[in-house]
């Protein structure tokens, strides 16, 4: 077992007995501050940790842990572009794209490097907002997709109008079919963002888009690899650039993020690097006791490894948040679905929850009767917002009492004489609320969960910023592609190969 599994055992392994039976309810009547003492607030972010299955001593075993794994320590590393990413040999240098916190060389040279990528990409807004086009093409997957369209789809309210912002991902024509289908190849421009410009997906959609667009005209680029993409036929002032220091799930910030500068603007993007930069300083800075993302981590660690719990549910109460849970999954599960350490150690203790989640109050139309009954416990962040962008004052009215309700029934649970009729409770949760959703809040409330992230991945002791399990499928994909396509080839699986046969057997049927 490495030292990081046995510190987490040894420090949280009493107080799990000792709240063995304990419950939320029961530990909040007993308490009359707690309320109070589990929140914190930062700027316009609220944080309560009130309904999590820990008490106060617990919480401060938690403290404790932090500081004898040296989060903060941890944190100063990622800042001042220390090798964090060891397989890859690299430091993971996200935060430069929008604080200046530290002095290290590299961090001050990535950070000017950032910001001279923006005068680009504010120059390339700007020529677009003088065209013609009325139509984008985001051609992405992962890092490259899913944060810029969480960013452009929350931030609706915030958009210029000048653009529709559109976004080409999966491999599956059908994808490019239908997204294509409805708009002017005369009036629309496409971004291939790819930070390797060797993804699969991300080259045949863009071959496809190329072909409908009728050539390279209104093709753009975001890319570390610029010679591939200007092989590709991009421009070269059209290609803005990616480094290796930033990962994918991490990149919304850079150029990455074009698409969302052409949706809100220049202004919107740079408050949005704004909100992450106030996130950045509050958790390189804040105490761990009082540090949101590190308590975020620590309640996190509690309950995969204290209680057990395998699951995660992100539940955020507004609609321009549901794309949230399918970007946390990769931020999350591709970050920390580990099991060995960087030495190779298996790390003897669970690491990743399996993340899963999506809006109120739809979710509780469909998988809430799991939560509140079902035989596992699925500890939960609400994330609501106090004050809506629309005038229907009701409705928010409505959402913002059931977000209450939610997380008050699952703590508290209720007893009925008939057992099907009855709540266990017990159920722990988080919940955030935003006074509102702007640029600003969304950029402190994504920064909020990398850094949660990244303190789990120093806890756990594995690397938060590669991703090698997703390299095999796509090695074994590229070895079948010519058996689909209708090639002798050798397959050696025998399964594969029945179902390859079948394949053959059922082709236009
Ligand atoms: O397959 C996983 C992955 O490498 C992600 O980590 C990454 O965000 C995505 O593919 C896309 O990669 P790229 O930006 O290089 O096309």
């Amino acid at each position: 077992m490495t030292t990081a599994a046995r510190r987490i055992i040894e420090a949280l392994a009493p107080h799990a007995r000792r709240l063995d039976s304990a419950r939320i309810a029961d530990l909040v009547e007993a308490d009359a501050a707690r309320p109070h003492d589990f929140a914190l607030r930062i700027g316009g972010l609220y944080a309560s940790f009130a309904r999590q299955r820990l008490d106060r001593e617990a919480r401060d075993a938690l403290v404790a842990l932090g500081e004898a794994a040296e989060l903060p320590q941890a944190f100063r590393a990622l800042f001042d572009g220390v090798t964090v990413n060891t397989s890859e040999n690299r430091p993971a240098l996200h935060v430069a794209l929008r604080s200046a916190l530290s002095d290290a060389a590299i961090a001050r040279d990535a950070h000017a490097q950032a910001a001279e990528a923006r005068v680009r990409m504010a120059e390339l807004v700007a020529q677009l907002e003088a065209s013609d086009v009325t139509d984008i093409v985001n051609v992405g997957i992962g890092g490259s997709d899913l944060g810029p369209r969480l960013v452009v789809d929350a931030l609706k309210d915030f958009g210029t109008g000048r653009f529709r912002v559109h976004f080409l991902t999966n491999v599956d024509g059908s994808d490019a079919q239908h997204r294509l289908a409805k708009l002017d190849p005369a009036k629309t421009a496409a971004i291939l963002v790819s930070k390797t410009f060797g993804t699969q997906e991300t080259l045949l959609n863009g071959a496809v888009v190329r072909d409908w667009l009728g050539g390279s005209e209104r093709l753009y680029a975001v890319s570390a690899n610029v010679p591939r993409a200007e092989a590709f036929g991009v421009a070269p002032e059209r290609v803005l650039p990616m480094w290796d220091w930033v990962g994918g799930r991490y990149s919304l910030w850079s150029a990455v993020g074009f698409s969302i500068a052409l949706a809100v603007g220049m202004d919107g993007f740079e408050a949005l690097l704004a909100g992450a930069a106030d996130m950045d300083s509050h958790a390189l800075q804040a105490p761990i006791a009082e540090n949101l993302p590190l308590l975020h981590a620590l309640t996190g660690v509690w309950n995969r490894n204290a209680l057990g719990l395998a699951t995660h549910a992100v539940l955020p109460y507004d609609e321009r948040l549901a794309l949230l849970p399918a970007y946390l999954q990769q931020l999350v599960m591709e970050s920390l679905g580990k099991s060995v350490t960087p030495d190779g150690e298996a790390v003897g203790i669970d690491t990743v929850p399996v993340l899963w989640g999506g809006p109120g109050t739809n979710s509780q139309h469909s998988f809430f009767q799991a939560l509140h009954q079902g035989t596992q416990t699925v500890p939960a962040d609400f994330i609501g917002v106090v004050n809506p962008a629309h005038p229907h004052a009701d409705n928010h009215a409505a959402l913002l009492s059931n977000l209450l309700a939610q997380t008050e029934a699952l703590a508290n649970g209720y007893s009925a004489e008939d057992p099907q009729k009855s709540y266990p409770g017990n159920r722990p949760s988080t919940l955030f609320l935003l006074d509102r959703l702007d640029p600003r809040s969304l950029g402190a409330l994504i920064a909020l969960y990398e850094h949660s992230v990244y303190a789990q991945s120093v806890l756990w002791g594995i690397n938060a910023f590669d991703q090698w399990g997703v390299e095999l499928g796509k090695r074994i994909a590229g070895e079948l592609m010519p058996a689909v396509q209708g090639d002798d080839v050798a397959v050696a699986d025998p399964v594969t190969r029945a179902l390859l046969d079948e394949i053959r057997a059922r082709r236009a049927r």
